[in-house]
């Protein structure tokens, strides 16, 4: 713990990435093991951290420790849960998640989409990571933990959202945008949150309301060993087969039958047409499909003309997990909790 044990409480929950990475030589910052350091180490390395929290205490707690590449289900369970159980108590001030920028943007999505209302609406999540090794010469890893906590204490501060070089972004509009810069991630036609300027917040939007539809899943992942609905993504490109479509389709050993697809199309959602036809294939198979586009900006608008919903403006990637949620719910694992709040 860091500060004063009597006072109001920020948690925060490591799950590895390249804030906690380590390379072999200070000038290396890309030939690096990622989640090497532990999450109460990754803080011990935080100048101003504690002048920062102004007689707040700082727990941390580790949740995972990988390279975000490989995130899974199980962790994603477990982290809903932790963050739940947190900000659950009147205490805690609200979370930060230590996470990999790589797929920060699913873990963030997933969060929003099914933490109850009750507590997004009212705490911060807060999710921060590092594009260069804890190791690094001059590492970015110190100043966005810093920066996530200046979020955490804006008086109402609120939802799911991550913060990397100064800039906030909400959980529904986040996407890494670059392989390597410090500023690694955009917000898209949305336009970010707002700005962490010196650890104070300057909000350029309204802090992000918690999704309709799936709330309160967290809870219910906390005690079923819920199976995950299978939903691939394919992409629509010049020469498209659509084969991969019908080998999805085909059983496989050890892994569940395939229930539904995501199909990154070209522009608005545009789909060759070898894709198209096998992708109604898979329909008239009863997979459920949904049309994004592979189009870092913009979204799919309806043109009437196509067979496949479009993903209401989520990326590829966070229509896959909106499209599971959507499975799991229908799956009648739990009908009596959706649309609740605590
Ligand atoms: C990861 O996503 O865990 C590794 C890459 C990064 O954090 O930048």
């Amino acid at each position: 713990m860091i500060g004063d044990q009597n006072s109001k409480i920020i948690v925060v929950l490591g799950t590895g990435g390249t804030i906690a990475g380590r390379a072999d030589s200070a000038s290396d910052n890309i030939g690096y093991t990622a989640a090497q350091l532990g999450v109460a180490d990754v803080l011990a390395d935080v100048p101003g951290l504690g002048a920062l929290l102004a007689g707040q205490a700082l727990v941390s707690e580790q949740v995972a420790q990988i390279d975000s590449k490989d995130m899974s289900f199980a962790i994603w369970r477990a982290l809903a849960g932790r963050v739940c159980h947190h900000l659950a108590q009147p205490d805690v001030t609200g979370i930060v998640i230590t996470h990999g920028t790589d797929t920060l943007e699913e873990t963030a999505y997933f969060l929003h989409a099914v933490l109850p209302h009750a507590l997004q609406n009212t705490k911060p999540v807060v999710l921060t990571c590092a594009m260069r090794p804890a190791s690094a010469l001059n590492p970015d890893g110190p100043q966005n933990l810093l920066d996530a906590v200046a979020v955490v204490l804006t008086p109402g501060a609120c939802g799911v959202v991550a913060v990397c070089a100064g800039v906030v972004h909400a959980a529904l509009d986040v996407q890494k945008n670059h392989t390597y810069r410090l500023d690694a991630f955009s917000s898209g036609d949305a336009g970010p949150l707002g700005y962490v300027e010196e650890s104070h917040l300057r909000l350029t939007r309204n802090w992000p309301l918690a999704l309709d539809g799936y709330a309160l899943l967290a809870i219910y992942f906390d005690v079923h060993e819920l199976p995950w609905p299978r939903v691939e993504i394919v992409m629509s490109y010049a020469g498209c087969s659509g084969a991969l479509v019908d080998a999805l389709l085909l059983p496989a050993a050890g892994v569940a039958p395939v229930q539904g697809i995501v199909v990154a199309g070209t522009g608005n959602g545009t789909l060759h047409e070898n894709l198209e036809v096998a992708l109604q294939r898979a329909v008239a198979s009863g997979v459920r499909v949904v049309r994004a586009t592979r189009c870092a900006n913009g979204r799919v608008l309806p043109t009437g003309s196509s067979a496949f919903v479009d993903s209401k403006g989520l990326s590829p990637v966070k229509a896959r997990i909106s499209l599971m949620l959507e499975l799991l719910t229908g799956m009648g694992a739990m009908p009596t909790l959706k649309n609740e709040t605590l």
